[in-house]
């Protein structure tokens, strides 16, 4: 039988999860998993728990190198990652990923202290994404129905960065994740 789209997510993790976070000091899927893990000690919304551990996922379905902001790429994972999660998942799912660098976009231009938070390979994709919003854009970004989450999500994504941290494994998921399929 064919695998399911949850057996097909957890063998990519197994398979790429490996790779390097653009020049943090944890693997993508570490990263992803500390995510996720962050969203649940949280008590967030399980879709929410589930966008955070498949909000990178764009990085691990494209062929770039993993240091491509450096080389001045921006990879437009966010974008790739809900064009994937859209086919298979809920909006409370995908709307989240498609809108996590708009949220550190959004911070960045209201909050006065969330830059410093930044990781240098944050700050380096932050140019690449346009860098902080416009106070028109701030108002676009406030009338998606899932900003809040997105903004959530982007507080996780950037503690999740830890390394060596211990956090449940990737099949600990599986049932969430079947849970927020369409
Ligand atoms: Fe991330």
């Amino acid at each position: 039988m064919a695998k399911d789209i949850v057996e097909k997510i957890i063998t990519l993790f197994h398979e790429q999860g490996n790779s390097e976070y653009g020049g943090e000091p944890v693997t993508q899927g570490e990263h992803a998993l500390q995510t996720a893990h962050l969203a649940l000690i949280e008590k967030s919304s399980t879709s929410l728990v589930i966008a955070s551990l498949l909000h990178d996922v764009g990085h691990l379905l494209h062929a770039l190198p993993d240091d491509a902001p450096e080389q001045g790429i921006d990879d437009l994972h966010e974008e790739l990652g809900y064009r994937f999660l859209i086919k298979y998942f809920t909006s409370a799912v995908s709307e989240p990923v498609r809108l996590h660098v708009a949220a550190k976009r959004y911070l960045c231009a209201v909050e006065p202290t969330y830059f410093a938070l930044l990781s240098d390979p944050s700050v380096i994709s932050l140019h690449l994404q346009g860098g902080p919003m416009s106070a028109e854009e701030c108002q676009v970004f406030e009338s998606n129905y899932y900003h809040k989450e997105a903004i959530q999500l982007r507080r996780y994504d950037d503690m999740a960065k830890v390394p060596n941290l211990a956090v449940k494994p990737i099949e600990f998921y599986a049932s969430l994740l079947r849970k927020h399929l369409k």
